[in-house]
């Protein structure tokens, strides 16, 4: 495996996001996020850590992005925060905050990264949620479309990759459904839910974020996309859920586990409407679009982000073995399970969710070709973590991650080699950092930070491998 092994100007870069690397979070003009509010809730992280300084980023990417260039990368995925542009999601704007995505866009470019800008990460301004319960209200569609126009404004004259949300999906599930992100809410009687209803909130949500994607979208071609020369797209998490069994139930369980988590976005971004499996479970729950909002939805991206970890085995609850997780959401109603007679489906990384599947990304990309009409794709997050109290010394000899990233690669380029149009690969991460409620207790990168001593970094044997694949043969 090499380079050459992909089509020519196949990108390769790292991904990672504003809150999860910045630091400065209460600094520098930036409003608080909906994560900074619930950061101060005591146990809201696994180890009571906040995103206050992260891996301070905000001070260090000079050296982040010269790590980059060293490991040979082509391009950084970052994503801005809303609330450092505009501190209280409109109006007022920060132009310290406007200064720093400068420095950081025009240092990648000067090293000769490229910038892949993501609008939004999570991170909706608590101002927004205090003022009118954010993603709840169709009031943030023009919002987050202002927000977005002003950064095609600023930073569109360079950044020619934009993203308008990471994974709209798990917005709507985690801090909706299952309450485990802000702003928790949910009626189930987990966590700390105190609002909210599952079976409408989560639908809601995410047809304010497609109505919100399409109205910035709407934006960036009608002012901006000509001049500028730049294209724009989304990013969905794509867990590839594999049937148990060969047996009908179980083929449909699957599906609808896939309509359900990336069809939920994908298919009206590419067909107007939500999957049928969807229209049909859910009825009346679900929000219907507009002949004209059918029409700035429909082909509304570019590229479309997949961010694929992992792979599951799906069974249709009639099932009756061991039960091992029930699905997130009663509607698509099927039995997530990691084992399939007693084996593994594959071994774990350390996040329980994260088993190591490389043959699931070749079904996911194929999918999104066969289903969608093979557009253009950008694997945009991939990797595997460590746990957060390995040493720098043992930490560094990262080989299952480089046995991790080998093997999916292989299966990225199978993909490719069987017709699949997949432009870049994103790998998550180029340095460990803050990983949500998780705090640091799992490390993504493939550079470590030791938190104890001034976050020093150290490139781990990941890192020095993609230095090797991607060196240019005529170089
Ligand atoms: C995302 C992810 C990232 C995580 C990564 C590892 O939404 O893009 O949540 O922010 O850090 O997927 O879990």
């Amino acid at each position: 495996l090499s380079r050459d092994s992909f089509p020519g100007g196949f990108v390769f870069g790292t991904a990672a996001s504003a809150y999860q690397v910045e630091g400065m979070a209460n600094k520098a003009g930036r409003g608080p996020s909906i994560w900074d509010a619930f950061m101060r809730k005591p146990g809201f992280t696994a180890d009571n850590s906040t995103a206050d300084v992260a891996i301070d980023q905000y001070h260090r990417y000079p050296e982040d992005i010269d790590l980059m260039k060293k490991m040979n990368f082509d391009a950084y995925r970052f994503s801005i925060s809303w609330s450092r542009i505009f501190p209280e999601g409109t109006g007022r704007v920060n132009w310290e905050g406007v200064a720093y995505y400068n420095r950081l866009i025009n240092y990648m470019l000067k090293k000769g990264i490229t910038p892949y800008a993501n609008l939004y990460h999570y991170d909706l301004p608590e101002a927004l949620e205090k003022k009118y319960l954010g993603l709840l209200n169709e009031q943030v569609i023009k919002d987050y479309a202002d927000y977005a126009d002003f950064c095609f404004k600023q930073f569109g004259d360079r950044v020619k990759n934009w993203m308008t949300f990471n994974e709209p999906r798990v917005v709507a599930d985690a801090a909706y459904n299952s309450g485990f992100f802000p702003p928790e809410r949910c009626s189930y009687p987990f966590g700390n839910c105190t609002a909210g209803n599952s079976a409408t909130e989560p639908y809601i949500v995410a047809h304010n974020m497609i109505l919100s994607h399409a109205a910035a979208v709407q934006r960036y071609r009608e002012k901006y996309q000509k001049a500028q020369n730049g294209r724009i797209g989304i990013l969905l998490d794509f867990v590839w859920f594999e049937p148990l069994t060969r047996g009908k139930l179980d083929n449909y369980a699957a599906q609808r586990a896939r309509d359900f988590n990336v069809g939920w976005y994908i298919h009206p971004l590419t067909y107007g409407e939500y999957p049928r499996t969807m229209q049909e479970i859910v009825g009346d729950r679900l929000p219907k679009f507009t002949e004209n909002q059918v029409k700035m939805v429909k082909d509304s991206y570019d590229f479309v982000g997949i961010n694929q970890y992992t792979t599951v085995y799906i069974s249709d609850p009639h099932y009756n073995g061991p039960q091992e997780y029930l699905s997130e959401s009663n509607d698509w109603h099927a039995q997530i399970k990691y084992h399939k007679n007693g084996v593994l489906i594959g071994p774990k990384a350390n996040s329980n969710w994260l088993y190591v599947v490389p043959w699931g990304m070749y079904k996911a990309l194929m999918y999104i070709k066969e289903r969608y009409g093979n557009p253009t794709v950008i694997l945009s997050e991939n990797g595997r973590d460590d746990p957060g109290n390995v040493t720098a010394s043992v930490g560094v000899h990262d080989t299952a991650r480089v046995d991790y990233y080998r093997s999916y690669l292989i299966q990225l380029k199978k993909a490719i080699d069987d017709g699949a149009n997949v432009a870049g690969y994103f790998a998550w991460s180029m340095l460990d950092n803050f990983e949500w409620r998780s705090g640091f207790t799992c490390r993504f990168g493939l550079v470590y930070i030791d938190f104890k001593n001034n976050l020093a970094r150290y490139p781990k044997m990941s890192a020095y491998w993609f230095k090797k694949l991607l060196t240019r043969s005529n170089n």
